[in-house]
Order: structure tokens, then C-alpha cells, then sequence
């Protein structure tokens, strides 16, 4: 039987045997794609305006980064010290990288102020902490406005713990006038922003615009930060948005609000830039039958790819083979002991024992979202170039998962 299922004419089934199973694979021609189609349409409306931040948190690993940097992303997101060592390794210059951390530590401001990474803040309580060092940072603000496909991933109003509201505008002035200079405002309404949601998404950067504008007073703004959250199609009948149409839009709102000051834009995309480069290749291990259902047991899961338990997420699964035998109603799950660990419910599949299923769009929150939970090892990660695969990430082993135990 023919293995079908390719990522630049490699087989699925050959790459498992290759680097064994379970496995991360990226296309490097997709995270390119999308690199270009992001960039273009934002220069499309804002030309030398508006920079992209790729938002690491959504795939951390520096190759991924490095490839971002030569494909005309210009900077990186960051949410913990460790992104940033892992941007400056990629080759990132400190003023390409926010740090849009939140409830730091005094360590962490401390490292972020001497590497010089541009400041994200988004409580009250950090900002009266950067006082002493004059510092100039961005504003995160929760303007109430949250979209994400799930409660976890909405990042605005008032159930977010994320941002500053408005109703503390007079402190934001007061803290500026104690010597922290506001340079720019930010705000990330939520994750997976699609065509439908456009409305409400603009009515959001609206309000952003509004706030920079009209309501606080900021004579050292140079940035408006609008957060990621552009969407990428996970099941067929989900509609993207048109990034020129949108950016189109925004540049409308743009325009009627910064008439004097024209502060650069920055979107931080996560997952539009990675999702769709990446599979989880797993293997069927067995297919248990109950008195309803049958599931279909593979050697990976959710240590290895959390979203559909943790978010009700969908990914298409598919068999990297073609198979000639009837597909059946099956529940794809992993091998972690928990009830929860399934990756794919009810689905249509032609499948038996020993087959490679092909988890697609795993490149965002996949690996970077994997656990050792019961004390698994994570699974290899290949990027696909030019037709050859490499290894960007040894498998775990029990040595490195048992490094740092201190046996008494
Ligand atoms: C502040 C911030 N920016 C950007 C992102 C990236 O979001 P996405 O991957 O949906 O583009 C996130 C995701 O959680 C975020 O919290």
C-alpha cells in the first residue's frame, strides 16, 4: 500500500521510521508562507508603519525563531526571561523584543531592565516597581473587550486577569509623572480572532485608539501595540480573515485617531505564524471496542499536545496512509492515565494497528504546551528544508527527565 500522506514528498510512515514515533514535524515552505503573507498584508496598509512580533510562546524553539528573523518578521514577543535568552540567541535585537510579561518579580524586572528589552506592564502594582528605574515601558490595558475561542484564551474583560482598566487612568498619569514614561499601549483581546469576528475585534482597536488619543495623556507614545490572535482554519467550515481586508480596517481606524503623532503598530501573531507548519505524528498502538465506542490508542496524547483537553480545541487527524477497508466512528486518544486524554472525538476513520495518524495544525501550543506528566518523555522535533528533515529537538530521555531529582 502506498504511505500518502506527505510534507515535501516525505512520507509520514518514513519519517517515524526514521526518527521514531511520536514526532513533531514542521514545514518550513508553511512557516515561510505565512511569514510573507502577514508581513505583506500589513505593509499593504501601514508600509514602514507597522512591524511583526512573532509571539514565541506559541513555538519557542530557536530555529523556528531564526527562521521567523530571515523571513522578515521583526522582532519577537517574549513572555518569560527565557524567551527573551532564546530571541537574543535567534538573533534578535533587544529593541526587537517586548516582554509582555505579567506579575513579574522583582528578578525579572531587574533582567529585563539590563538587557534593555521593551517593557510590557500590565498591572498597576509592576508599574509603581519600575518608579525607581525611570523606567519606559508599554501599557498593557483590559479595555473590556475579550474574543478567543475559549474562556482561557480571551484575554479582555473582567474574568481576564490580564491588563490594566481604564478606571485607573488618573494612577497611569500620576506613576508617569513620577518618572516611568509611557512610550506606547498594548492591548491582546484574545486568540484565534476569525472572519467572524471582525466586528467586535475593531470595535476593540477602536477603543485602544480612543484610549491613546483621548483619554490618557501620553506625550512620549511611539508604540500601539494590537496583540496577536489572528486565526487559522482548524475544520472546514471556519472562515479566516482576509489580513488585508482587516489591516485595511485598522489603518481606517488608525488614521481618524493618530492625526499628529504617528505611533508605530505592532501586531504579535502566535499562532497565524506557526500553526499550520506543524504535525503530530503519533502511532496506533491499539483500538479498544466498548458496548458504544471504540478508541483508537495512540503513543502520544495530551502531554504532547494539550489543547483538546484543555480547550476543547479540534485538530484534523488523519491516517497517513490510504487505506482500502470502512471507516469506522472512532475516538483518538493517548496513552497518559487520565479520561480526558483524548485528541480527537468521533471521528470518520479508516484505521488499524500500527498506523501513523497525522495530528495537523500542531505547530502552535503543541510542543511548547507539552508536559512530562506521568513521566513521559516529549516527543523529537524535524523541520522539513528543502526536502531534507533535521532534527531540531532531541527525543527526551529518562536521563534528562531525571537531571534535576536530588535522591536522599
Ligand atoms: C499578549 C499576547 N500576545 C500575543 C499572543 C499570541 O496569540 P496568537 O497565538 O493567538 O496569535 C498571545 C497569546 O496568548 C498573548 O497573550
Amino acid at each position: 500500500m502506498d504511505s500518502n500522506f506527505t510534507i515535501q514528498n516525505l512520507t509520514s510512515k518514513a519519517l517515524v521510521q526514521q526518527f521514531g514515533s511520536p514526532l513533531y514535524v514542521y514545514d518550513e515552505e508553511i512557516i515561510k508562507r505565512q511569514c510573507q503573507t502577514i508581513t505583506a498584508a500589513l505593509q499593504n496598509s501601514f508600509d514602514q508603519g507597522a512591524k511583526v512580533l512573532y509571539a514565541c510562546k506559541a513555538n519557542s524553539n530557536p530555529n523556528i525563531l531564526k527562521i521567523m528573523r530571515l523571513n522578515g518578521i521583526h522582532g519577537i514577543d517574549a513572555v518569560s526571561p527565557n524567551e527573551i535568552e532564546v530571541a537574543l540567541q535567534a538573533g534578535f535585537l533587544n529593541n526587537q523584543i517586548t516582554y509582555t510579561a505579567n506579575y513579574m518579580t522583582k528578578e525579572e524586572i531587574n533582567y529585563a531592565i539590563q538587557k534593555g528589552v521593551i517593557l510590557n506592564v500590565g498591572e498597576i502594582d509592576t508599574l509603581k516597581k519600575l518608579i525607581e528605574y525611570k523606567a519606559e515601558v508599554i501599557i498593557r490595558l483590559n479595555l473590556d473587550i475579550g474574543i478567543g475561542h475559549h474562556n482561557h484564551v480571551n484575554t479582555g474583560g473582567n474574568d481576564s486577569k490580564f491588563g490594566i482598566n481604564l478606571m485607573w487612568k488618573e494612577q497611569l498619569i500620576e506613576i508617569q509623572k513620577q518618572g516611568v514614561k509611557i512610550i506606547g499601549l498594548h492591548q491582546h483581546m484574545g486568540s484565534k480572532i476569525m472572519k467572524k469576528d471582525h466586528d467586535f475585534y475593531l470595535l476593540g482597536i477602536e477603543k485602544l485608539f480612543q484610549a491613546a488619543t483621548q483619554e490618557l495623556d501620553l506625550p512620549y507614545l511611539k508604540y500601539i501595540d494590537i496583540g496577536g490572535g489572528f486565526g487559522v482554519k482548524y475544520q472546514e467550515y471556519e472562515e479566516i480573515s482576509d489580513l488585508n481586508i482587516l489591516f485595511s480596517e485598522i489603518k481606517k481606524l488608525y488614521d481618524k485617531y493618530f492625526i499628529n503623532v504617528k505611533p508605530m503598530l505592532f501586531i504579535e501573531p502566535g499562532r497565524y505564524l506557526i500553526a499550520e507548519s506543524g504535525y503530530l505524528l503519533c502511532t496506533v498502538q491499539a483500538i479498544n471496542t466498548n458496548k458504544q465506542k471504540t478508541f483508537v490508542g495512540t503513543d502520544s496524547g495530551m502531554h504532547h499536545l494539550i489543547r483538546p483537553a484543555l480547550y476543547q480545541s479540534y485538530h484534523a487527524i488523519i491516517n497517513s496512509e490510504e487505506k482500502q477497508i470502512e471507516p469506522k466512528l472512532v475516538t483518538v486518544c493517548g496513552n497518559i492515565c487520565e479520561s480526558g486524554d483524548l485528541l480527537g472525538i468521533d471521528r470518520n476513520l479508516k484505521v488499524e494497528v500500527n498506523d501513523v495518524l497525522v495530528v495537523q495544525n500542531g505547530g502552535a501550543y503543541g510542543f511548547s504546551m507539552s508536559s512530562n506528566y506521568n513521566l513521559r518523555e516529549r516527543p523529537a522535533e524535524i523541520l522539513i528544508r528543502d526536502g531534507q528533515p533535521y532534527i531540531i529537538r532531541k527525543r527526551e530521555t529518562l536521563d534528562y527527565l531525571l537531571a534535576n531529582i536530588v535522591i536522599l
